[in-house]
């Protein structure tokens, strides 16, 4: 799968350990940014990410912040974006399954890489179940 990555710098620790767990998957990643752990403002990185996606360029999103809100928040007020917030790889499951979800938001001050990695895996394993599901999504998509 083509994937892309962004994050701001509270989420820049748990990017750069994920993109490398992500090619052993045998994705293709492209990061969006930032850089390093100097500080930068989330929405222009969530911003970077979902323009990209509705010009076709990755099949699925992830997102880091500090806490996944941030990302989150902004990355809705995208029609063609779904994105869930996850802290679980039980809700990482469910947000695919049934919403359909697009992108993938995480709190890198609130995972530790392990749990990180699990949400993630799972995530990108799991298909959308569609009938009365898309019935739903189609109701506010
Ligand atoms: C940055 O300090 C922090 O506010 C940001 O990473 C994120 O958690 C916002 O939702």
């Amino acid at each position: 799968m083509t994937i892309g990555i962004a994050s701001d710098h509270g989420g820049f620790a748990i990017k750069t350990a994920l993109i490398p767990f992500l090619q052993d998957l045998g994705h293709e990643v492209r990061d969006l940014g930032c850089d390093s752990e100097d500080s930068v403002n989330y929405p222009d990185f969530a911003d970077k990410l979902c323009l990209a996606m509705r010009d076709g360029l990755f099949e699925c999103g992830i997102l880091l912040c500090g806490t996944g809100l941030g990302m989150s928040m902004v990355a809705n007020r995208y029609r063609h974006i779904r994105a869930a917030l996850c802290h679980d790889a039980f809700t990482a499951r469910l947000s695919r399954e049934h919403n359909n979800a697009n992108v993938l938001c995480l709190g890198g001050r609130v995972l530790g890489l392990e749990l990180a990695q699990d949400i993630v895996a799972v995530w990108l394993a799991t298909e959308f179940a569609g009938g009365r599901h898309q019935n739903r999504i189609n109701l506010f998509c």
